[in-house]
């Protein structure tokens, strides 16, 4: 049995005693976002971050509180998420470094650590931004001569520390009064996947406790991973097609892998997704909001997110349009912004781009079929992967095309 005890700076009551094998329902603000994750009482706070919220900018090096990579802030102190268990942070406002800036509005430190080559490997960056953040914004007044002591707390493996402190230097110039505050926290969405693997299993996605899934689609509020737009001619008139938008249920099956689990009121659905990509299977648990369903226009807008047991999560504001086209048919046109983020933003934008075309191809492809017939032909297993195969094969061919185009320009030189 393991005794769980809140920090004592946190404002939750003393547990009761928890059993080892057992999980803990722990509520955090993490970067500005309220949000529920189930955990054992063993996981430290960077599993937790990193495994179960996807924010993996959180490094993790040592695991033992000497390297100081995994430094987060817990109500505004640096702490290392390493030395934290999870269920110590019932109740804390945590910041990571996720939440200091964005790519379009760095903290004045993120800018700074670029500006002076401060990124060599970029392992210690996120604990170095982290901890000088904590230092200024605490001890304004240091000195320049105090900032390698003061900074001793992370280790850089690279040695990059001159530019390191430089950086910092730099900013406790220019902000004597204490930097400016995270820039990324707010309301977005942390898909707490609740799974008792908190040290990082990656727990089956059945494994998700229906209080622990998100009840409200948030969207991010930076720029999308991708974007999709695809038109497709479809043979059933337009009045069909717009039966099947307009029934949610028959338009889930008609997304490849997809399917509905849940009818929740507020025009809210959950369900499941599996994409294939190559060697890599990512299965989403998600929910959709309609947001708009306009029978007129034929036009239907939703929201829909989801997150996987491996740290993919992923976002999309969709909207979806029918109008009559020639010869008694229909043109589908789809728009899609889709936020990536974990294991799968790492596949980069245009295969990322790709595959959503594809899956929204395919999906057009059913939709045709389900105006026509009322269903959908499950589909399979080998026909999923052979899309994905594709895409993968097409990437890989386009590059390996770039590179031979690069070689022979180079040749003629
Ligand atoms: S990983 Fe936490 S201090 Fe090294
Ligand atoms: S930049 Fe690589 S460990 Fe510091």
């Amino acid at each position: 049995m393991t005794t769980v005890e809140p920090r004592r700076t946190g404002t939750a009551e003393p547990r009761d005693r928890v059993a080892a094998d057992e999980t803990v329902g722990i509520r955090m603000t993490v970067n500005g976002t309220e949000t529920t994750v189930t955990v054992p009482p063993r996981a430290h706070l960077g599993d937790v971050l990193r495994e179960q919220l996807g924010l993996t900018g959180t490094h993790l090096g040592c695991e033992h509180g000497v390297c100081g990579m995994c430094t987060v802030l817990v109500d505004g102190e640096a702490a290392r998420a390493c030395l934290l268990f999870a269920v110590q942070c019932e109740g804390a406002e945590i910041v990571t470094v996720e939440g200091l800036g964005t790519p379009e509005d760095q903290h004045p430190l993120q800018q700074a650590f670029s500006a002076h080559h401060a990124l060599q490997c970029g392992f210690c960056t996120p604990g170095m931004l982290m901890s000088s953040y904590d230092l200024l914004s605490n001890t304004p007044e240091v000195e320049s001569e105090e900032l390698p002591e003061q900074m001793s707390g992370v280790l850089c493996r690279c040695t990059g520390y001159r530019g390191i402190l430089a950086a910092v230097d730099d900013v406790r110039q220019s902000h004597p009064d204490g930097v400016p505050g995270p820039r990324a926290c707010g309301a977005r969405t942390l898909v707490g996947r609740g799974t008792g693997g908190g040290s990082g299993a990656g727990a089956p996605a059945e494994e998700v406790p229906a209080a622990a899934l998100a009840q409200e689609v948030r969207l991010p509020s930076g720029p999308p991973s991708a974007v999709v737009d695809v038109t497709s001619a479809l043979r059933q008139p337009v009045e069909r097609v717009w039966a099947v938008l307009d029934d949610f249920d028959l338009l889930a099956r008609c997304l490849p892998g997809a399917r509905l689990t849940e009818v929740l009121d507020g025009d809210r659905y959950r369900g499941r997704a599996v994409v294939a990509l190559g060697p890599v299977k990512l299965s989403f648990d998600g929910l959709a909001q309609v947001v708009e369903r306009d029978p007129a226009a034929h036009r239907l807008r939703f929201h829909a997110q989801g997150a996987d047991a491996g740290g993919s999560a992923t976002q999309a504001d969709v909207v979806l349009a029918a109008e009559a086209g020639p010869d008694g048919g229909t043109v589908l046109t789809a728009h899609a912004d889709v936020h990536l983020t974990g294991r799968v933003a790492q596949f980069g934008r245009a295969l990322a781009g790709d595959v959503s075309r594809r899956l929204f191809e395919q999906f057009a492809t059913s939709v045709d079929e389900a105006a026509e017939t009322g269903s959908v032909t499950e589909p399979g297993r080998g026909a999923q992967l052979r899309l994905v195969l594709g895409t993968v094969r097409d990437t890989v061919g386009a590059l390996v095309r770039r590179g031979l185009t690069r070689v022979r320009t180079l040749r003629r030189r």
